[in-house]
């Protein structure tokens, strides 16, 4: 793995240093407050640890998609309250992102003091990964720390110009993060599982050429799973089916197959004629049985037992997106037992299981095993874009 400054690398004493540390804080809100603070969590161990190390610590994020321009209901102090609950701390909001004005406020703080800066979208600066815009952030600072591994696919000024304008560090949440993932696809112990589900193939497709070449074992689940059946000739009946991809999906099961990955659907599944919990018309059956007016919505049990076995004979595992239409009972009990197997099988240390992106956290909590898996990423699109081999901006830029 290349290499990246760490807090470990700082003066123990931070004294009168100010640290600009790049958050996501682009958190969820349900009547003006955070429905999930995940995101704080995993970024309060770099802030109270800068802070106790006597840093005044200025906490730079965006919120929303406001392009450029100032919007009231996109101000960062929406979640000030939520920051300041998670942390334990007071949390001092500054209308800007550099020049006077946080000049000014760090002025008044004393060591250990926590300031939140507004929206860095507001400037169209950000987007646009401006140098001199972010040399404005920068003059107030004396080094940059990156915990937003979330933010990190993105070009900014935020995440990827700082970084050349500060000694550059990663925070924590972003140590932890990066380490995670190459151990699970930079640089993983043999023979490595990957579990690929979700609705569509369209937005997986880079996702599953670059697994195809890297993992031994690619399950593929979903209503993706369906495009590769009806790829094959099986009549999938009314089910969720991107026909049109079929030669895709025969090709990337070719790629396979070249490379020595076995690609894994299901044989069994789980059908009914309505999208409903426990409909009447619920049926298991042979993946060849499925009727025309029928949907599948889930992986059946004799293959979820078999991918079970292939997870036991592998010794990391790399996760995104549910195998069946989890949210509506009973179609979550295909990603439910996988999930189940693949924890205990990592808190017997036979497997290192990193899981992340969009529904899939959902998927595990849902689960109920999110305390069991090695890693679980709370990153969607940077997630994603990091299983498609792609090189993360603000990644690169932290490394040396
Ligand atoms: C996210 O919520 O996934 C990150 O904060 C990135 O947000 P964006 O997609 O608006 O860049």
């Amino acid at each position: 793995m290349a290499n990246f400054k760490t807090l470990d690398d700082l003066p123990q004493d931070l004294t009168g240093q100010v640290g600009l540390v790049r958050v996501d804080l682009n958190l969820p809100m349900q009547d003006g407050r955070a429905s999930d603070v995940t995101r704080v969590e995993a970024v309060k161990p770099t802030i109270l640890e800068l802070a106790d190390r006597g840093a005044k610590v200025l906490l730079l994020a965006h919120f929303g998609r406001p392009g450029g321009e100032r919007h009231s209901t996109m101000s960062t102090s929406v979640v000030q309250g939520d920051l300041e609950r998670v942390l334990g701390r007071e949390v001092m909001f500054v209308s800007e992102v550099g020049g006077p004005v946080v000049r000014q406020s760090l002025g008044i703080f004393r060591p250990g003091d926590i300031g939140l800066l507004d929206n860095v979208r507001f400037w169209p600066g950000e987007e646009a990964n401006d140098r001199a815009f972010a040399q404005t952030i920068a003059e107030n600072a004396d080094f940059y720390v990156n915990d937003a591994f979330s933010a990190a696919h993105r070009a900014h000024a935020s995440t990827e110009a700082l970084a050349h304008l500060l000694p550059a560090y990663a925070g924590r949440a972003m140590e932890a993060e990066l380490r995670a993932l190459d151990a699970a696809l930079g640089n993983p112990e043999r023979p490595v599982a990957a579990v690929v589900g979700g609705a569509k193939v369209s937005t997986k497709l880079d996702v599953l050429q670059h697994l195809v070449a890297r993992v031994q074992h690619l399950v593929i689940g979903g209503g993706m799973a369906n495009t590769f059946l009806a790829a094959r000739g099986v009549a999938v009946g009314k089910s969720l089916c991107e026909h049109d991809l079929a030669t895709t999906a025969n090709r990337i099961m070719d790629e396979a197959d070249h490379a020595g990955c076995t690609v894994h659907l299901p044989y069994d599944v789980v059908v009914a004629k309505e999208f409903a919990p426990n409909p009447p018309s619920l049926r298991t059956v042979n993946v060849h049985e499925v009727a025309s007016d029928e949907m599948i919505l889930d992986v059946g049990p004799q293959a979820v037992e078999a991918l079970g076995d292939v997870l036991k004979t592998c010794r990391t595992l790399v996760w995104n997106g549910p195998l069946g239409a989890f949210e509506t009972p009973p179609f979550d009990a295909a990603t439910v037992a996988l999930a189940r197997t693949a924890a205990a099988l990592t808190q017997d240390g036979s497997l290192t299981s990193v899981a992340g992106g969009g529904d899939t956290v959902a998927a595990l909590a849902h689960a109920d095993v999110t305390q069991d898996f090695t890693y679980i990423s709370t990153a969607g699109g940077a997630f994603l874009e990091w299983m498609e081999g792609r090189e993360l901006p603000g990644v690169a830029a932290l490394m040396r």
